[in-house]
């Protein structure tokens, strides 16, 4: 039988993502209590491989796998074998052979995933794959926006900030669009993506004033330097000017909605003190993080064809 993987949300059908915004959703008012969940993976094992830095999907996937009846165990880079010079393949040869049920992999370099997915003889979901893809951030952004506005038909949703080296963007738009939202996105010119697979036909802003005065919700991106190479950002002050949400932008429009898939980097993105803001679901969209990554690994290890399409040739 064919493996079924989620590397990207362009894995899901529309039917499986309508699946699990729904599942996730009804997982939420449960997280805080105890014992009013089934388990539905009792004696699983599953992998969470980390090249990179994380808090929230980290977290979020270990919880969600326990919370589920599954056991986790966790690799990271630092501090492991390949800083005796082991390989990325044989690394994850090692790890496949200890008969994980699953792997979850968080991994800095595009087209790492598809390459091991190729190699494993288990379910791989991504955890995020350098510029290129984060599945469960694009679903569990789209999941908070379902239960504050019941749906994302007829939404003007604009994504503010570094576009160009974000993961959580090129997955917000296919999500989000998908469901029914118009999407724009505001960023400078050395921030917009190179390639215009993903924003083609996509409304582009280049003050924030004007994404906000024509969005309803507002998705924001901190600069991701550590994946800067070609570009950079010399004058903060300017770009903070022009891009930034600051507390009164944000409480000009009261009905606005703020998200933010973390870690901020406060003063820069967004100002000091706006994570807890009433107009922030930030805390809300993590809450969503278990829920979902609960509904994820629950469907893709008992019921994959509900939510993937499986090529069988
Ligand atoms: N949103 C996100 O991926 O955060 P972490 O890097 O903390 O996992």
């Amino acid at each position: 039988m064919p493996l079924a993987h989620l590397l990207t949300t362009k894995d899901l059908t529309d039917q499986g993502l309508q699946a699990l915004l729904k599942e996730s959703n009804t997982i939420v008012p449960h997280l805080g209590h105890r014992h009013d969940l089934t388990y539905t993976l009792p004696g699983r094992n599953i992998a969470l491989v980390f090249f990179e830095p994380s808090t929230r999907t980290r977290l979020s996937f270990e919880t969600a796998a326990h919370r589920l009846g599954a056991s986790t165990a966790l690799f990271q880079q630092a501090g492991s074998s390949i800083e005796k010079g082991e390989t990325l393949l044989d690394t994850i040869q090692t790890i496949d052979a200890m008969k994980f049920d699953a792997l979850v992999i968080r991994h800095g370099l595009d087209g790492t995933q598809a390459q091991i997915a190729s190699t494993v003889s288990v379910p791989v979901i991504s955890a995020g794959e350098g510029t290129k893809a984060h599945p469960t951030q694009g679903l569990l952004d789209a999941s908070t926006l379902v239960e504050h506005y019941g749906t994302l038909e007829g939404m003007k949703l604009v994504i503010v900030g570094d576009v160009r080296h974000s993961r959580v963007a090129r997955s917000q738009v296919d999500v989000c669009t998908r469901l029914g939202a118009e999407v724009a996105i505001c960023a400078p010119s050395e921030l917009l993506p190179q390639e215009h697979d993903f924003t083609h036909g996509l409304q582009t802003f280049h003050h924030v004033d004007e994404a906000l005065e024509w969005c309803s919700v507002v998705s924001v991106l901190r600069l991701q330097r550590e994946r800067f190479t070609d570009v950079d950002i010399h004058d903060l002050d300017a770009y903070r000017q022009r891009f930034s949400l600051t507390r009164e932008r944000l409480e000009r429009y009261p009905e606005m909605r703020m998200i933010h898939p973390g870690p901020v980097n406060p003063g820069v993105e967004i100002d000091h003190g706006l994570i807890q803001h009433p107009q922030s679901l930030i805390h809300r969209q993590v809450t969503h993080g278990v829920a979902m990554r609960m509904a994820v690994i629950s469907r893709l290890l008992t019921q994959p064809s509900s939510i993937v399409s499986i090529n069988k040739s």
